[in-house]
């Protein structure tokens, strides 16, 4: 239990933050410079709602925040932030009409993780598969100069996220937080500017 309450964990619950993730997003920000007053983002894994919370402060109420995650959350989120129960694998008409109606957008973040095995190549394996998923999602729905972070579990076969990524954006950057667990092996990946 007392690795939970480490640094992090206390700054969120002072700040009213779900989630310690806030703070990989906050560091991810302030290197990218992602997060712009009035930007539509696509927030895929948004549970319990640290990164739509955090985006939704930055991108402000001319902004919006389309936000998913398989689980549901019961956190409050100010009005331009939309939360749904969605599966990115399986979506539902809804959640495309949503995809349709509020892109395209100028920044998709994924900070989705599968629930873990224990076994190293397959919890590998499955946060490459949620990697892959949201890449598609940003191809089909990122605006032309637009933004794409994501998560994963390095393993070997990462070349099988970052050769369609280099080849869709022009910048494919690196990097693993400070507020990221020691032990953790996520890092994360950022294209920038979508070619469109
Ligand atoms: C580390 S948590 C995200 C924390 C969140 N960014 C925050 O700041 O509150 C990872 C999330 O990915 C979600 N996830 C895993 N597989 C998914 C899928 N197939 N579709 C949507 N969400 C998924 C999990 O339910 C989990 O809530």
């Amino acid at each position: 239990m007392k690795e939970y309450r480490d640094h992090y964990f206390l700054k969120a619950k002072r700040e009213n933050y779900p989630a310690r993730s806030v703070y990989k997003l906050k560091e991810l920000d302030a290197k990218f410079h992602l997060l712009r007053p009035g930007q539509h983002v696509l927030d895929l894994g948004a549970a319990p709602g640290s990164w739509s919370l955090g985006a939704a402060e930055k991108v402000g109420k001319k902004g919006l925040i389309l936000a998913c995650d398989l689980q549901g959350t019961t956190t409050t989120f100010p009005p331009q932030v939309i939360f749904i129960q969605e599966d990115v694998f399986n979506r539902s008409p809804e959640f495309e009409n949503m995809l349709a109606d509020y892109g395209p957008f100028d920044l998709v973040i994924s900070d989705m993780a599968p629930s873990t095995t224990g076994t190293k190549f397959t919890d590998q394996a499955r946060s490459l598969e949620l990697a892959l998923e949201a890449l598609h999602l940003s191809n089909l729905h990122l605006k032309q100069g637009g933004g794409f972070v994501v998560k994963i579990f390095m393993g070997p076969d990462i070349q099988e996220l970052l050769t369609p990524m280099r080849r869709l954006f022009v910048q494919v950057r690196s990097l693993k937080p400070k507020s990221s667990r020691s032990e953790s092996k996520e890092t994360f990946f950022v294209g920038l500017d979508f070619r469109g």
